[in-house]
Protein backbone atom coordinates (compact mmCIF):
# COMPACT_ATOMS: atom_id res chain seq x y z
CA UNK A 1 0.00 0.00 0.00
CA UNK A 2 1.76 3.27 -0.76
CA UNK A 3 0.31 6.39 0.94
CA UNK A 4 -0.57 10.09 0.01
CA UNK A 5 1.46 12.23 1.08
CA UNK A 6 -0.22 15.04 3.04
CA UNK A 7 1.48 17.74 4.75
CA UNK A 8 -0.23 18.60 7.95
CA UNK A 9 0.18 22.58 8.61
CA UNK A 10 -0.30 24.49 12.41
CA UNK A 11 -3.59 24.87 13.65
CA UNK A 12 -5.29 27.47 12.20
CA UNK A 13 -3.25 27.02 8.56
CA UNK A 14 -4.21 25.29 5.92
CA UNK A 15 -3.89 22.10 5.46
CA UNK A 16 -2.02 21.46 2.43
CA UNK A 17 -2.79 18.16 0.22
CA UNK A 18 -0.26 17.42 -2.24
CA UNK A 19 -1.00 15.24 -5.14
CA UNK A 20 -1.49 11.79 -4.05
CA UNK A 21 1.24 9.48 -5.44
CA UNK A 22 0.25 5.88 -5.88
CA UNK A 23 3.33 4.79 -7.71
CA UNK A 24 6.65 7.23 -6.59
CA UNK A 25 8.81 5.45 -3.53
CA UNK A 26 8.73 7.12 -0.47
CA UNK A 27 10.84 10.37 -0.14
CA UNK A 28 14.21 9.30 1.28
CA UNK A 29 16.51 11.21 4.35
CA UNK A 30 19.57 10.87 3.00
CA UNK A 31 21.55 10.93 6.30
CA UNK A 32 19.91 8.74 8.12
CA UNK A 33 21.43 5.54 9.74
CA UNK A 34 20.43 2.03 10.59
CA UNK A 35 23.27 0.52 12.21
CA UNK A 36 23.47 -3.09 13.34
CA UNK A 37 25.89 -4.42 15.63
CA UNK A 38 26.87 -7.66 14.36
CA UNK A 39 28.45 -10.75 16.60
CA UNK A 40 29.73 -13.26 14.15
CA UNK A 41 31.12 -15.91 16.87
CA UNK A 42 27.20 -16.36 17.52
CA UNK A 43 27.23 -18.55 14.18
CA UNK A 44 24.77 -16.09 12.02
CA UNK A 45 25.66 -16.41 8.29
CA UNK A 46 26.79 -13.21 6.74
CA UNK A 47 25.14 -13.97 3.60
CA UNK A 48 21.94 -13.82 5.59
CA UNK A 49 22.44 -10.22 6.18
CA UNK A 50 20.36 -8.06 4.01
CA UNK A 51 22.89 -5.48 3.18
CA UNK A 52 20.25 -3.43 1.54
CA UNK A 53 18.36 -2.78 4.56
CA UNK A 54 21.61 -1.30 6.88
CA UNK A 55 23.66 1.58 6.33
CA UNK A 56 26.36 0.68 8.89
CA UNK A 57 27.57 -2.67 10.45
CA UNK A 58 29.55 -2.57 13.94
CA UNK A 59 31.31 -6.18 13.96
CA UNK A 60 31.77 -6.70 17.44
CA UNK A 61 33.95 -6.90 19.13
CA UNK A 62 37.67 -6.07 18.48
CA UNK A 63 38.55 -7.09 22.39
CA UNK A 64 41.81 -5.86 25.29
CA UNK A 65 41.61 -8.11 28.36
CA UNK A 66 44.03 -8.67 30.71
CA UNK A 67 44.94 -11.94 30.15
CA UNK A 68 46.41 -11.17 26.39
CA UNK A 69 49.65 -11.28 25.20
CA UNK A 70 49.32 -7.80 25.00
CA UNK A 71 46.94 -6.32 26.91
CA UNK A 72 46.85 -2.61 25.53
CA UNK A 73 45.84 -3.86 21.74
CA UNK A 74 43.27 -4.50 19.68
CA UNK A 75 42.92 -7.90 19.87
CA UNK A 76 40.73 -9.96 17.06
CA UNK A 77 41.37 -13.59 16.59
CA UNK A 78 42.26 -13.51 13.10
CA UNK A 79 42.12 -17.17 12.90
CA UNK A 80 38.54 -17.67 13.20
CA UNK A 81 37.36 -14.48 12.89
CA UNK A 82 39.54 -13.05 9.91
CA UNK A 83 37.64 -14.60 7.11
CA UNK A 84 34.46 -13.07 8.13
CA UNK A 85 35.74 -9.96 8.51
CA UNK A 86 36.68 -10.32 5.20
CA UNK A 87 33.30 -11.40 3.77
CA UNK A 88 31.67 -8.76 5.94
CA UNK A 89 33.59 -5.99 3.97
CA UNK A 90 33.40 -7.43 0.82
CA UNK A 91 29.89 -7.54 1.15
CA UNK A 92 29.14 -5.03 2.53
CA UNK A 93 31.26 -2.70 0.71
CA UNK A 94 29.18 -3.99 -2.55
CA UNK A 95 26.29 -2.89 -1.21
CA UNK A 96 27.11 0.72 -0.29
CA UNK A 97 27.26 -0.50 3.48
CA UNK A 98 30.08 1.14 5.84
CA UNK A 99 31.42 -1.63 7.78
CA UNK A 100 32.82 -0.75 11.64
CA UNK A 101 35.09 -2.05 13.82
CA UNK A 102 33.41 -2.06 17.22
CA UNK A 103 36.20 -2.13 20.27
CA UNK A 104 35.17 -3.40 23.83
CA UNK A 105 32.15 -3.94 24.71
CA UNK A 106 31.14 -5.37 28.06
CA UNK A 107 34.12 -7.85 28.22
CA UNK A 108 36.33 -6.48 25.90
CA UNK A 109 36.82 -2.95 27.65
CA UNK A 110 39.36 -4.40 30.46
CA UNK A 111 42.20 -2.12 29.61
CA UNK A 112 40.88 1.14 28.19
CA UNK A 113 41.69 3.09 31.71
CA UNK A 114 45.18 2.16 31.59
CA UNK A 115 45.20 2.61 27.39
CA UNK A 116 43.97 6.13 27.89
CA UNK A 117 45.55 7.44 30.73
CA UNK A 118 49.27 6.59 29.52
CA UNK A 119 50.88 8.83 25.98
CA UNK A 120 52.81 5.33 25.10
CA UNK A 121 49.88 3.00 25.19
CA UNK A 122 47.59 5.32 23.74
CA UNK A 123 50.07 5.39 20.25
CA UNK A 124 50.69 1.75 20.42
CA UNK A 125 46.74 1.39 20.81
CA UNK A 126 45.83 3.28 18.29
CA UNK A 127 48.71 1.64 15.67
CA UNK A 128 46.41 -1.27 16.48
CA UNK A 129 43.30 -0.13 15.77
CA UNK A 130 43.91 1.52 12.62
CA UNK A 131 45.25 -1.78 11.03
CA UNK A 132 41.42 -2.08 10.40
CA UNK A 133 41.14 1.18 8.47
CA UNK A 134 44.21 0.48 6.34
CA UNK A 135 43.64 -1.17 2.80
CA UNK A 136 45.39 -4.45 2.49
CA UNK A 137 48.21 -4.08 0.53
CA UNK A 138 49.64 -7.68 0.75
CA UNK A 139 47.07 -9.51 -1.83
CA UNK A 140 43.57 -10.96 -1.39
CA UNK A 141 44.77 -13.88 -0.29
CA UNK A 142 47.29 -13.00 2.45
CA UNK A 143 46.61 -15.09 5.34
CA UNK A 144 46.90 -12.05 7.53
CA UNK A 145 46.20 -8.92 5.72
CA UNK A 146 48.41 -5.78 6.87
CA UNK A 147 44.63 -3.80 6.34
CA UNK A 148 40.94 -4.89 6.56
CA UNK A 149 39.56 -1.63 4.95
CA UNK A 150 37.12 -0.65 7.33
CA UNK A 151 34.86 1.97 7.51
CA UNK A 152 35.30 3.64 11.33
CA UNK A 153 35.80 2.80 14.41
CA UNK A 154 32.99 2.48 17.25
CA UNK A 155 34.77 2.45 20.78
CA UNK A 156 32.57 0.62 23.10
CA UNK A 157 34.12 1.31 26.01
CA UNK A 158 31.93 0.26 28.64
CA UNK A 159 32.35 2.74 30.88
CA UNK A 160 34.98 5.39 31.72
CA UNK A 161 35.00 6.28 35.03
CA UNK A 162 32.48 3.69 35.93
CA UNK A 163 32.51 0.00 37.11
CA UNK A 164 31.32 -2.07 34.06
CA UNK A 165 32.32 -5.54 34.30
CA UNK A 166 34.12 -7.04 36.97
CA UNK A 167 37.73 -7.18 35.09
CA UNK A 168 38.00 -3.68 34.39
CA UNK A 169 40.34 -0.93 36.01
CA UNK A 170 38.55 2.29 36.62
CA UNK A 171 40.17 5.38 36.97
CA UNK A 172 38.60 8.70 38.51
CA UNK A 173 40.09 10.31 35.50
CA UNK A 174 39.28 8.04 32.80
CA UNK A 175 36.87 10.12 30.76
CA UNK A 176 39.57 12.95 30.65
CA UNK A 177 41.93 10.35 29.42
CA UNK A 178 39.26 9.27 26.71
CA UNK A 179 38.96 12.53 25.36
CA UNK A 180 42.73 12.76 24.89
CA UNK A 181 42.57 9.49 23.05
CA UNK A 182 39.88 10.00 20.88
CA UNK A 183 41.85 13.53 19.79
CA UNK A 184 44.55 11.40 18.54
CA UNK A 185 42.76 8.78 17.18
CA UNK A 186 40.87 11.42 14.91
CA UNK A 187 44.38 13.31 13.85
CA UNK A 188 45.49 9.74 13.15
CA UNK A 189 42.59 8.83 11.10
CA UNK A 190 42.55 12.46 9.25
CA UNK A 191 46.96 12.11 8.47
CA UNK A 192 46.18 8.81 7.03
CA UNK A 193 42.70 9.28 5.33
CA UNK A 194 42.95 13.11 4.50
CA UNK A 195 40.04 12.61 1.62
CA UNK A 196 38.34 9.62 2.96
CA UNK A 197 36.70 10.20 5.97
CA UNK A 198 36.56 7.59 8.39
CA UNK A 199 33.87 7.54 11.78
CA UNK A 200 34.68 7.36 14.95
CA UNK A 201 31.43 6.42 17.12
CA UNK A 202 30.95 4.92 20.68
CA UNK A 203 28.49 2.92 22.15
CA UNK A 204 27.43 5.05 25.63
CA UNK A 205 24.96 4.48 28.34
CA UNK A 206 21.97 6.53 28.82
CA UNK A 207 24.14 9.44 30.53
CA UNK A 208 26.79 11.08 29.37
CA UNK A 209 30.74 10.08 30.63
CA UNK A 210 31.24 9.96 34.31
CA UNK A 211 33.50 13.00 35.51
CA UNK A 212 36.30 12.50 38.07
CA UNK A 213 33.60 12.69 41.28
CA UNK A 214 31.98 9.43 39.22
CA UNK A 215 28.55 11.46 38.45
CA UNK A 216 27.85 12.27 34.63
CA UNK A 217 29.75 15.19 32.60
CA UNK A 218 26.78 18.09 32.72
CA UNK A 219 28.63 19.40 29.82
CA UNK A 220 30.03 17.40 26.59
CA UNK A 221 30.66 19.77 24.37
CA UNK A 222 34.51 19.16 24.34
CA UNK A 223 33.68 15.60 22.70
CA UNK A 224 31.42 16.78 19.83
CA UNK A 225 33.98 17.25 17.27
CA UNK A 226 35.85 13.74 17.88
CA UNK A 227 32.74 11.70 17.25
CA UNK A 228 30.40 11.33 14.26
CA UNK A 229 27.75 10.11 16.66
CA UNK A 230 27.42 8.60 19.83
CA UNK A 231 25.24 5.35 20.19
CA UNK A 232 22.90 5.79 23.01
CA UNK A 233 22.22 2.07 24.20
CA UNK A 234 18.62 2.45 25.86
CA UNK A 235 18.42 -1.36 26.91
CA UNK A 236 18.77 -3.08 29.94
CA UNK A 237 16.72 -0.42 31.57
CA UNK A 238 15.62 -3.50 34.16
CA UNK A 239 17.03 -6.31 34.93
CA UNK A 240 17.91 -8.52 38.25
CA UNK A 241 19.64 -5.98 39.47
CA UNK A 242 16.17 -3.24 39.29
CA UNK A 243 13.84 -3.49 42.70
CA UNK A 244 10.72 -4.69 40.27
CA UNK A 245 9.99 -6.46 37.12
CA UNK A 246 9.91 -3.50 33.80
CA UNK A 247 10.84 -2.54 31.03
CA UNK A 248 13.80 -3.62 28.70
CA UNK A 249 13.64 -0.50 26.30
CA UNK A 250 11.01 1.92 27.69
CA UNK A 251 10.56 4.65 25.22
CA UNK A 252 9.09 7.01 28.34
CA UNK A 253 10.43 6.82 31.91
CA UNK A 254 8.22 4.20 34.02
CA UNK A 255 5.68 5.22 36.98
CA UNK A 256 6.93 3.83 40.58
CA UNK A 257 8.40 1.49 41.34
CA UNK A 258 9.72 1.05 37.90
CA UNK A 259 13.33 3.15 37.23
CA UNK A 260 13.05 6.12 35.80
CA UNK A 261 14.94 6.19 32.84
CA UNK A 262 14.02 5.48 28.70
CA UNK A 263 14.87 6.45 25.54
CA UNK A 264 13.01 9.98 26.29
CA UNK A 265 15.11 10.61 29.49
CA UNK A 266 18.30 9.10 27.44
CA UNK A 267 17.93 11.67 24.93
CA UNK A 268 17.16 14.74 26.92
CA UNK A 269 20.12 14.26 29.24
CA UNK A 270 22.31 14.05 26.50
CA UNK A 271 20.72 17.21 24.67
CA UNK A 272 20.90 19.36 28.39
CA UNK A 273 24.68 18.56 28.42
CA UNK A 274 24.92 19.97 24.95
CA UNK A 275 25.18 16.96 22.80
CA UNK A 276 23.78 17.38 19.26
CA UNK A 277 20.61 15.73 18.29
CA UNK A 278 22.03 14.87 14.86
CA UNK A 279 24.83 13.03 16.22
CA UNK A 280 22.69 10.53 18.15
CA UNK A 281 21.79 7.20 17.13
CA UNK A 282 18.96 5.16 19.19
CA UNK A 283 19.57 1.71 20.40
CA UNK A 284 16.76 -0.48 20.28
CA UNK A 285 17.02 -4.11 21.96
CA UNK A 286 16.10 -6.98 19.36
CA UNK A 287 16.22 -9.04 22.65
CA UNK A 288 13.69 -9.21 25.67
CA UNK A 289 14.25 -9.93 29.31
CA UNK A 290 12.83 -12.33 31.81
CA UNK A 291 12.43 -12.24 35.41
CA UNK A 292 11.04 -14.53 37.57
CA UNK A 293 8.37 -12.76 39.34
CA UNK A 294 7.22 -13.75 43.25
CA UNK A 295 3.33 -12.71 42.41
CA UNK A 296 1.04 -13.72 39.81
CA UNK A 297 1.22 -10.73 37.97
CA UNK A 298 -2.49 -11.81 35.70
CA UNK A 299 -4.66 -11.24 38.69
CA UNK A 300 -2.98 -7.90 40.07
CA UNK A 301 -5.58 -4.92 39.80
CA UNK A 302 -4.61 -3.40 38.13
CA UNK A 303 -2.71 -5.31 36.24
CA UNK A 304 0.92 -3.60 35.73
CA UNK A 305 3.90 -4.69 34.81
CA UNK A 306 6.06 -3.58 37.74
CA UNK A 307 6.48 -6.28 40.56
CA UNK A 308 8.40 -7.79 42.85
CA UNK A 309 10.94 -10.78 41.57
CA UNK A 310 13.23 -12.77 42.54
CA UNK A 311 16.14 -11.10 41.41
CA UNK A 312 17.64 -13.71 39.84
CA UNK A 313 17.16 -13.83 35.68
CA UNK A 314 15.84 -17.34 34.81
CA UNK A 315 16.92 -18.96 31.31
CA UNK A 316 15.32 -17.45 28.67
CA UNK A 317 15.31 -18.01 25.22
CA UNK A 318 16.45 -21.31 23.73
CA UNK A 319 20.36 -19.72 23.41
CA UNK A 320 20.53 -18.20 26.77
CA UNK A 321 23.10 -19.89 28.75
CA UNK A 322 24.88 -19.69 31.77
CA UNK A 323 28.26 -20.22 30.44
CA UNK A 324 30.79 -18.00 32.00
CA UNK A 325 32.66 -16.30 29.70
CA UNK A 326 36.25 -16.90 28.84
CA UNK A 327 37.88 -13.66 28.66
CA UNK A 328 36.58 -12.55 31.80
CA UNK A 329 34.60 -14.85 34.44
CA UNK A 330 31.65 -13.07 36.37
CA UNK A 331 30.06 -16.48 37.55
CA UNK A 332 27.64 -18.81 35.89
CA UNK A 333 24.15 -17.18 35.77
CA UNK A 334 21.25 -17.10 33.32
CA UNK A 335 20.94 -13.64 31.73
CA UNK A 336 17.21 -13.98 30.56
CA UNK A 337 17.77 -13.28 27.40
CA UNK A 338 14.63 -13.93 24.92
CA UNK A 339 16.14 -13.24 21.30
CA UNK A 340 13.04 -12.25 19.42
CA UNK A 341 13.56 -14.56 17.23
CA UNK A 342 12.87 -17.19 19.52
CA UNK A 343 9.71 -15.17 20.96
CA UNK A 344 8.61 -15.29 17.77
CA UNK A 345 9.38 -19.28 17.32
CA UNK A 346 8.23 -20.25 21.02
CA UNK A 347 5.74 -17.53 22.12
CA UNK A 348 4.03 -15.40 19.55
CA UNK A 349 3.72 -17.85 16.75
CA UNK A 350 0.45 -16.27 15.81
CA UNK A 351 1.23 -13.17 13.04
CA UNK A 352 -0.87 -11.16 14.96
CA UNK A 353 1.86 -10.93 17.66
CA UNK A 354 -0.61 -9.94 20.34
CA UNK A 355 -1.95 -13.62 21.02
CA UNK A 356 0.38 -15.99 22.60
CA UNK A 357 0.69 -19.40 22.91
CA UNK A 358 -0.99 -21.39 25.55
CA UNK A 359 0.02 -20.40 29.21
CA UNK A 360 0.99 -17.05 28.53
CA UNK A 361 -0.76 -13.73 28.56
CA UNK A 362 0.44 -10.66 26.26
CA UNK A 363 0.30 -7.17 27.99
CA UNK A 364 0.79 -3.51 26.67
CA UNK A 365 2.13 -1.03 28.61
CA UNK A 366 0.53 2.27 27.61
CA UNK A 367 3.05 4.34 29.20
CA UNK A 368 6.42 3.07 28.43
CA UNK A 369 5.11 1.89 24.92
CA UNK A 370 6.50 -1.82 25.48
CA UNK A 371 4.60 -5.31 25.77
CA UNK A 372 5.40 -7.67 27.84
CA UNK A 373 4.44 -11.57 28.70
CA UNK A 374 3.43 -13.42 31.52
CA UNK A 375 3.96 -17.04 31.95
CA UNK A 376 1.89 -17.84 34.98
CA UNK A 377 3.29 -21.63 35.39
CA UNK A 378 6.96 -20.54 36.13
CA UNK A 379 5.97 -16.63 37.00
CA UNK A 380 8.09 -15.71 34.17
CA UNK A 381 7.34 -12.13 33.33
CA UNK A 382 9.38 -10.98 29.81
CA UNK A 383 9.49 -7.19 28.77
CA UNK A 384 10.41 -7.08 24.93
CA UNK A 385 9.60 -5.18 21.94
CA UNK A 386 7.58 -5.79 18.94
CA UNK A 387 7.08 -3.79 15.55
CA UNK A 388 4.75 -1.72 17.43
CA UNK A 389 6.93 -0.74 20.28
CA UNK A 390 9.91 -0.41 17.24
CA UNK A 391 8.10 1.64 15.42
CA UNK A 392 7.31 4.21 18.06
CA UNK A 393 10.72 4.75 18.82
CA UNK A 394 11.69 5.23 15.47
CA UNK A 395 8.80 7.87 15.07
CA UNK A 396 9.94 9.35 18.02
CA UNK A 397 13.53 9.69 16.53
CA UNK A 398 12.41 11.14 13.18
CA UNK A 399 10.62 13.51 14.60
CA UNK A 400 13.40 14.59 16.70
CA UNK A 401 15.62 14.93 14.44
CA UNK A 402 18.19 11.80 15.38
CA UNK A 403 20.73 10.78 13.39
CA UNK A 404 19.18 7.42 12.99
CA UNK A 405 18.63 3.86 15.03
CA UNK A 406 20.60 0.97 15.74
CA UNK A 407 19.80 -2.68 17.40
CA UNK A 408 22.19 -5.07 19.34
CA UNK A 409 21.83 -7.30 17.58
CA UNK A 410 21.48 -8.29 13.97
CA UNK A 411 21.10 -11.84 14.18
CA UNK A 412 18.52 -12.31 16.98
CA UNK A 413 15.34 -10.79 14.10
CA UNK A 414 13.10 -12.48 12.64
CA UNK A 415 12.88 -12.78 9.00
CA UNK A 416 14.30 -9.01 9.28
CA UNK A 417 10.84 -7.75 10.99
CA UNK A 418 11.86 -5.95 13.82
CA UNK A 419 14.91 -4.15 11.12
CA UNK A 420 12.20 -3.33 8.65
CA UNK A 421 10.36 -0.99 11.20
CA UNK A 422 13.87 0.60 11.55
CA UNK A 423 14.07 1.56 8.23
CA UNK A 424 11.13 3.36 8.59
CA UNK A 425 13.34 6.43 9.52
CA UNK A 426 14.99 7.10 6.20
CA UNK A 427 10.91 8.30 4.79
CA UNK A 428 10.77 11.67 5.31
CA UNK A 429 8.35 13.86 3.73
CA UNK A 430 5.91 11.46 3.71
CA UNK A 431 3.13 11.79 6.32
CA UNK A 432 0.19 9.49 6.94
CA UNK A 433 -3.18 9.47 6.40
CA UNK A 434 -4.32 9.22 10.13
CA UNK A 435 -7.84 7.36 9.48
CA UNK A 436 -9.91 7.97 12.73
CA UNK A 437 -7.81 10.75 14.27
CA UNK A 438 -10.19 13.52 14.31
CA UNK A 439 -8.47 16.27 15.36
CA UNK A 440 -4.69 14.56 13.84
CA UNK A 441 -5.82 17.78 10.91
CA UNK A 442 -5.25 20.78 14.09
CA UNK A 443 -2.41 19.03 15.25
CA UNK A 444 1.05 21.57 14.86
CA UNK A 445 3.39 19.66 13.27
CA UNK A 446 3.96 19.74 9.89
CA UNK A 447 4.11 15.76 10.74
CA UNK A 448 6.62 13.60 8.93
CA UNK A 449 5.44 10.37 9.41
CA UNK A 450 6.64 7.19 7.21
CA UNK A 451 4.37 4.93 5.16
CA UNK A 452 6.21 2.43 2.80
CA UNK A 453 5.17 -1.26 3.20
CA UNK A 454 4.58 -1.35 6.60
CA UNK A 455 1.84 1.26 7.15
CA UNK A 456 -0.99 -0.78 6.44
CA UNK A 457 -0.34 -2.83 9.63
CA UNK A 458 1.40 0.24 12.22
CA UNK A 459 0.38 3.11 10.58
CA UNK A 460 -2.35 4.21 12.68
CA UNK A 461 -0.53 3.25 15.93
CA UNK A 462 2.10 5.53 14.27
CA UNK A 463 -0.26 8.25 13.48
CA UNK A 464 -1.67 8.31 17.02
CA UNK A 465 1.44 8.51 18.66
CA UNK A 466 3.06 11.31 15.95
CA UNK A 467 -0.59 13.31 17.09
CA UNK A 468 0.23 12.84 20.67
CA UNK A 469 3.92 13.85 20.51
CA UNK A 470 2.36 17.19 18.24
CA UNK A 471 0.01 17.83 21.04
CA UNK A 472 2.75 17.70 23.71
CA UNK A 473 5.26 19.98 21.85
CA UNK A 474 7.98 17.19 22.60
C1 LIG B 1 43.76 13.81 34.56
O1 LIG B 1 43.77 14.08 33.17
C2 LIG B 1 44.08 15.41 32.83
C3 LIG B 1 43.93 15.53 31.32
O2 LIG B 1 44.42 14.40 30.73
C4 LIG B 1 45.49 15.76 33.31
O3 LIG B 1 45.75 17.10 33.03
C5 LIG B 1 45.57 15.50 34.82
O4 LIG B 1 46.89 15.69 35.25
C6 LIG B 1 45.14 14.08 35.12
N1 LIG B 1 45.10 13.86 36.56
C7 LIG B 1 45.49 12.71 37.09
C8 LIG B 1 45.32 12.61 38.58
O5 LIG B 1 45.95 11.80 36.45
C1 LIG C 1 23.69 -24.05 34.13
O1 LIG C 1 22.36 -24.43 33.89
C2 LIG C 1 22.12 -25.83 33.85
C3 LIG C 1 20.66 -26.05 33.56
O2 LIG C 1 20.32 -25.55 32.34
C4 LIG C 1 22.48 -26.47 35.17
O3 LIG C 1 22.34 -27.88 35.08
C5 LIG C 1 23.90 -26.11 35.53
O4 LIG C 1 24.17 -26.58 36.84
C6 LIG C 1 24.11 -24.61 35.48
N1 LIG C 1 25.52 -24.34 35.71
C7 LIG C 1 25.94 -23.66 36.76
C8 LIG C 1 27.42 -23.55 36.91
O5 LIG C 1 25.17 -23.12 37.55
C1 LIG D 1 -2.77 5.26 25.44
O1 LIG D 1 -2.60 6.53 25.99
C2 LIG D 1 -3.06 7.55 25.18
C3 LIG D 1 -2.72 8.86 25.86
O2 LIG D 1 -1.33 8.96 25.95
C4 LIG D 1 -4.56 7.41 24.95
O3 LIG D 1 -4.99 8.39 24.06
C5 LIG D 1 -4.83 6.03 24.34
O4 LIG D 1 -6.20 5.83 24.23
C6 LIG D 1 -4.25 4.96 25.20
N1 LIG D 1 -4.40 3.69 24.54
C7 LIG D 1 -4.78 2.62 25.21
C8 LIG D 1 -4.87 1.37 24.41
O5 LIG D 1 -5.06 2.65 26.40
Amino acid sequence: MKITTIVLAALGMAVSLAAPTTTAPPAVNGDKAVIGYFEPLHGFPIDQLDFNKYTHINYAFGAMWKGAPDPYVVYVDYATEGPKLKELVRRGHSKGVKIIMSIGGWYGSQTFSEVAADPLKRKKWIESAMVFLRPNTLGENAVLPDGWNMDGLDIDWEFPGRPGAICNTVAPNDTANYLLLLKEVRAQMDLEFPTNHKTITSAVSIFPWAGADGNPLTDIRAFIPVFDWVNIMVYDVHGPWSSSTGPNAPLYNAPTPGDPFSAQQAIDTWMTAGWPKEKIALGTPFYGRAFTATVNMNTRDPVTQYAPHTGVAPKGGPSDSNATYALCDEGAQFWGFWNWGEIRENILVDDSLTVPAAGWMRYWDNTTKTPWLFRESDSMYVSYDDPTSMSLKVDYARLHGLKGLFMWEAQMDYKDELLAVLNQIHCSSAACVCKGVGAWAAATVRATLICEDSYAKYGEVLCLHAFQLAQKNV
